[in-house]
């Protein structure tokens, strides 16, 4: 399934992302994670050292040939400089696996050991200060629009993502894009209003938001978080000295998170699951269409020179009939 982490700046999306990742790797279960966010943290929240995570091959830079790989022998896609970030997949599209060995994953994707199991990284690559607000900084976060638009994911296998929140996230398709977002919150007035401003932009587009708090202290923060968040708060993850420990440069076992929080990270993968039963594949490729159209008539056929409403067929649906495993 197809997991985001969105938040505030500083709520610990990163922490978070990185923590779940852990916990579903160390039972076993295979975890592609994607570090999307403007701050590019994932990779050391994960243990990498800084000269490795800075050494991580960006999706950005890669993206000629991601859609050059994933365009295969789709008629309908003439050449890999036709396709945009939101082309959808049709007939003779490659697709991804989690599980598989593809020119994509080595090219861009990365193995991370884990003190209990490992997980493959995906980085966009660092944002410039040029980069925010222009085109570029939109076709780093493209590479994983694409990405998850030909991902064939399984109940059984996951996609974490560290988003970044905000308008950024709002400005493409990609917040549509995941099973579950997980927005995370701290017991703040400004931790709450990012998950307002979420949830009514989300609404529109049916997206299945869950909010876990985060540092959270005590019954006041979490009357508060109740309060103001309602239904919507799922888990509360509490200040915890093991991420202190981190911090400071210990690198703690998982297995000596405080129970509490080990079994939030278990919380969520129950909804995790759980919205993959839910999964509508008809609705997210309709809506992956949606998208299309709409960045075709407001940049995508200007650039590219052609009416790219062409390369979608109306009838195809992401899952029905295509083989979750490699080589099937
Ligand atoms: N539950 C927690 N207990 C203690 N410290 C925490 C907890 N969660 C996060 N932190 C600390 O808060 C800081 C921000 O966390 P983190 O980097 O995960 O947030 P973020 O949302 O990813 O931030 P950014 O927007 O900068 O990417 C870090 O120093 C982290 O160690
Ligand atoms: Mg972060």
């Amino acid at each position: 399934m197809k997991i985001a982490f969105v938040g505030k700046g500083g709520s610990g999306k990163t922490t978070l992302s990185a923590l779940f990742i852990r916990h579903l790797a160390a039972a076993g279960l295979p975890v592609l994670a994607v570090d999307a966010d403007i701050n590019q943290h994932l990779g050391p929240a994960l243990g990498l050292t800084d000269e490795r995570a800075a050494a991580l091959p960006s999706l950005g830079a890669h993206l000629p040939e991601i859609k050059e790989y994933l365009r295969g022998n789709n008629p309908l896609i003439r050449s890999a400089e036709e396709m945009i970030k939101t082309t959808p997949p049709g007939p003779g599209s490659r697709l991804l696996r989690i599980v598989e060995e593809n020119p994509v994953y080595a090219a861009c994707a990365r193995p991370v050991a884990l003190d209990e199991g490992s997980v493959r990284l995906m980085a966009t690559g660092a944002f410039t200060e040029e980069d925010l607000g222009v085109a570029c900084y939109h076709s780093k976060v493209g590479a994983v629009e694409l990405l998850l638009n030909h991902l064939l994911d399984g109940p059984d296998e996951y996609l974490v993502t560290d988003m970044t929140a905000g308008s950024d996230s709002f400005a493409s398709g990609l917040f549509t894009r995941f099973d579950l977002t997980f927005l995370v919150a701290e017991p703040t007035r400004k931790g709450v209003s990012v998950y307002r401003q979420y949830k009514e932009y989300a609404q529109d587009f049916d997206v299945h938001l869950r909010v876990v708090g985060n540092k959270v202290q005590g019954p006041d923060d979490l009357d508060f978080l109740r309060r103001e968040v309602g239904e919507d708060l799922y888990a509360c993850f509490g200040q915890s000295g093991w991420v202190r420990r981190l911090e400071r440069g210990d690198e703690p076992p998982l297995r000596e998170l405080e129970p509490p929080n080990r079994e939030v990270l278990a919380r969520l993968q129950t909804a995790a699951d759980t919205a993959h039963g839910l999964r509508d594949p008809r609705r997210y490729s309709a809506q992956a269409v949606r998208f299309h159209l709409r960045n075709a008539e407001s940049w995508g056929n200007a650039k590219v020179g052609t009416d790219l409403a062409g390369q979608v067929d109306p009838d195809y649906v992401l899952g029905a009939g295509q083989p979750r495993t490699a080589g099937v």
